[in-house]
């Protein structure tokens, strides 16, 4: 192993280099830190000068997504909005409906997925600045979002809103986007906390899952969001943990969020996810959120007072809620009204939509660099696919945007090419579609030169929705002999799938290109075009295995999804994902981590630099863009333990970077490693330990690509919180 050693002196003076400080300064929710003083001096004052009932009446909602005010006070109204990809239309003061106004469009983001597959923290900063601009506008003061539940099983049918399947992934995204949401004067709600992994039986669900598990996979994306973002609001999921209600659960609450964690924001609960008041009051519920009218009924309102006043519930208990309540507030400067002005659906709101898009779309199959596409040479296009023309963003329910505009794939290519080539659509299949849809479908293939398919999923119920899972992991409508019937009818085909992963064996290997579209937002046909024509280098990669079979799959081949009588066990325990398909070798349709670009890259000169008094270490690496056009790769670092002694997934995405690299530019990476990329979490010692001994580091272009690897001792043993 190549090692270079510094001492302390080196270690001020490359500082810089070795430790890339985090892109942004840190949020602007002063929850904790030096000028908190003020603000809770102001809180206790204002504490003290409430009664019982206006104290209470800061805990539980008054309207389907508010609460009240107390105005003697000049405590106003609190508004709160989904959610992760843009704030969502308004709804009706007191029910589900849509309140029908003509003011309430906004941005439409790609969806979590297609965020997650940029891998850039970066570009997850700018969506959620560009998301908390938008709620200022719009007059909220709490976004219902980001979503961080770990992909489970490819059936959940809320992976399309959350980011992916890694914890390290997961949480540099959720972090990102949490600061510029908060830059914002917007409090981030990070939900849902936690092992909301599937959608079936997701209110009452019970899950069982070890403590290593649910330590080093399921609440890793949670904790950075709290500790590395400041966020302000966390949402407790429909779920249960263990036997009790996630929103009102005091092991995840109380001991974990916290306690160990040091959580000073407010929990609130999912929309009616509360279900007792007495576990509501005294196992860690801030606020109560989504009961229905007369609102004072529910658990965390008059029942609550009443035992308050009889004694069964300690006023400190509730003036914990409300410190909690007003530091939100305060931080977010909804008490003072000092705040950030907003703006809806600017230019520059577009492009961020538009660049998220562009960065996330992933390029699965490139068969002798079929694509780009040149018009030049192409006379006519046939565009296939319900999904060409069909609108994602109004879709899959809590998280549905009413967008100002949306490009479909259609228009996008029209935008691109439509002056040049001879552009036909054919819907191909649709939902309970007629056969003749298919004839019309193949006579177009076959006319044209090329044949660029749009199909995949959307937000119908059992697809990518909120409520229920999908049931299968086969492309739905027929779509598989559809697309057969295509190629057989034109073989220059290219497959852009929508939505989540699905089962490709029936025609991928008779297509030349392949594109994972997710749900790419209002400007994603834009983003593909520009793909498809190689006015864009597609650089984004994938955040979640895809399998080639869903029994390939942990939960599935365990056959512990979606559970029984009531309870599902996570017996894959920490093998998730690529942990479970590379610690038991099965080979997966496409690996975590990988995409493709027009570009390729080569890797160089692997060295670690280890610091005296350090106990972590820098990989330096060189990245050449080997090729002619620029583009973008993500280099993926893993770290595998050798003999670890306990149980361990063969190896663990550690750190990543994107790097942006014009033709023949190279550029040198320099990842640092400290002790937590090495270390379990060991229930016994109640820490995360890191064990010396010896560890394999990998570098490559996904999971499954290394392309620089050596072997790294670790002398220090070290134990954390
Ligand atoms: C969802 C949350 C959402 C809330 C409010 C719930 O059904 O689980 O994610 O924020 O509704 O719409």
């Amino acid at each position: 192993m190549k090692i270079k050693r510094l001492t302390r002196f080196w270690l001020v003076f490359l500082a810089p280099v070795l430790w890339p400080v985090a892109g942004h300064a840190q949020a602007d929710l002063a929850l904790t830190g030096a000028n908190t003083n003020e603000m809770e001096k102001r809180i206790d004052e204002l504490v003290s000068q409430m009664t019982l009932e206006e104290k209470v009446s800061l805990v539980h909602a008054d309207s389907k997504f508010t609460t009240a005010g107390i105005a003697r006070l000049g405590i106003p109204p609190r508004t709160l909005s989904d959610g992760p990809h843009g704030v969502r239309e308004e709804i009706a003061r007191d029910s589900w409906r849509p309140a029908g106004r003509t003011d309430d469009f906004s941005t439409a983001m790609p969806a979590g997925i297609c965020l997650a597959a940029t891998w850039n923290p970066d570009v997850a900063f700018q969506e959620g600045e560009t998301i908390g601009q938008e709620a200022r506008a719009r007059g909220k003061d709490i976004m219902l979002g980001p979503g961080v539940n770990i992909l489970r099983t490819p059936l959940g049918g809320r992976n399309f809103e959350y980011l992916g399947e890694d914890p390290l992934l997961a949480a540099r995204l959720a972090v990102g986007f949490i600061r510029g949401e908060q830059s914002q004067n917007i409090s981030s709600c990070v939900k849902h906390f936690a092992l909301n992994n599937q959608e079936f039986q997701r209110d009452s669900i019970n899950v069982e899952v070890d403590e290593r598990a649910l330590r080093e996979i399921y609440l890793p994306a949670f904790k950075a969001a709290v500790q590395e973002a400041g966020v302000g609001c966390v949402m407790g999921a429909y779920n249960q943990f263990r036997g009790q209600h996630c929103c009102e659960n005091d092991y995840l609450l109380n001991q974990i969020l916290k306690g160990e964690w040091g959580f000073r924001g407010l929990v609130m609960s999912d929309w009616n996810g509360a279900h007792n008041t007495r576990e509501a009051a005294l196992n860690g519920l801030d606020l109560e959120m989504g009961t229905e009218k007369p609102y004072h009924d529910y658990y965390l309102a008059q029942p609550y007072l009443e035992g308050l006043k009889s004694g069964e519930f300690p006023v400190a208990g509730l003036d914990d809620k409300v410190r909690r309540n007003l530091r939100v507030m305060f931080a977010t400067r909804a008490v003072d009204s000092n705040r950030q002005r907003g703006s809806l659906n600017t230019a520059a709101h577009q492009a961020v939509s538009r660049k998220v898009a562009e960065e996330g779309i992933v390029l699965l199959k490139n068969e002798n660099h079929f694509l780009p596409l040149d018009p030049a040479r192409i006379q006519s296009i046939a565009v296939i696919g319900e999904n060409a023309v069909r609108l994602q963003t109004h879709g899959g329910a809590s998280s549905e945007i009413k967008a100002f505009y949306e490009i479909t794939p259609l228009q996008g290519l029209v935008n691109r090419v439509g002056k040049q080539v001879n552009l036909t659509f054919s819907e191909g299949y649709r939902k309970n579609g007629d056969p003749a849809l298919a004839e019309r479908a193949v006579a177009a293939a076959k006319a044209a030169d090329v044949v660029i398919y749009v199909g995949g999923l959307n937000h119908d119920l059992g697809n990518d929705c909120e409520g229920g899972d999908r049931t299968s992991l086969k492309l739905p409508y027929g779509q598989d002999e559809l697309i057969q019937k295509i190629v057989a009818a034109n073989p220059h085909t290219i497959v852009v799938l929508d939505g989540t992963m699905v089962e490709m064996d029936a025609w991928l290997d008779q297509v030349p290109a392949v594109l994972q579209a997710w749900y790419s937002g209002m400007e994603g046909g834009n983003a593909l075009a520009g793909i498809l024509f190689g006015d864009v280098n597609p650089s984004g990669k994938l955040p979640a295995t895809f399998p080639r079979h869903l029994a390939d799959s942990p939960a599935h081949a365990l056959g512990n999804y979606p559970g029984t009588n009531g309870v599902v066990t996570y017996q894959e325990g920490l093998l998730v994902g690529y942990r479970w398909f590379d610690t038991k070798n099965i080979e997966p349709l496409f690996p975590f981590g990988f995409g493709l670009s027009y570009a390729s890259f080569e890797y160089t000169n692997l060295v670690f630099t280890v610091t005296s008094g350090d106990p972590g270490v820098a990989v330096e690496f060189g990245i050449k863009n080997t090729s002619a056009v620029a583009g973008a790769e993500i280099a993926q670092l893993y770290v595998q333990p050798v003999n670890p002694g306990v149980a361990r997934p063969l190896k663990e995405l550690k750190a990543f970077k994107k790097v942006f690299l014009k033709p023949g530019e190279s550029q040198f990476i320099s990842l640092r490693l400290g002790p937590s990329a090495f270390a379990y979490y060991s229930p016994d010692q109640k820490s995360w330990v890191a064990r010396p001994g010896d560890y394999k580091i990998l570098v490559g272009a996904s999971s499954r690509d290394i392309r620089l690897q050596d072997d790294f001792k670790l002398t220090k043993s070290t134990r954390f919180n």
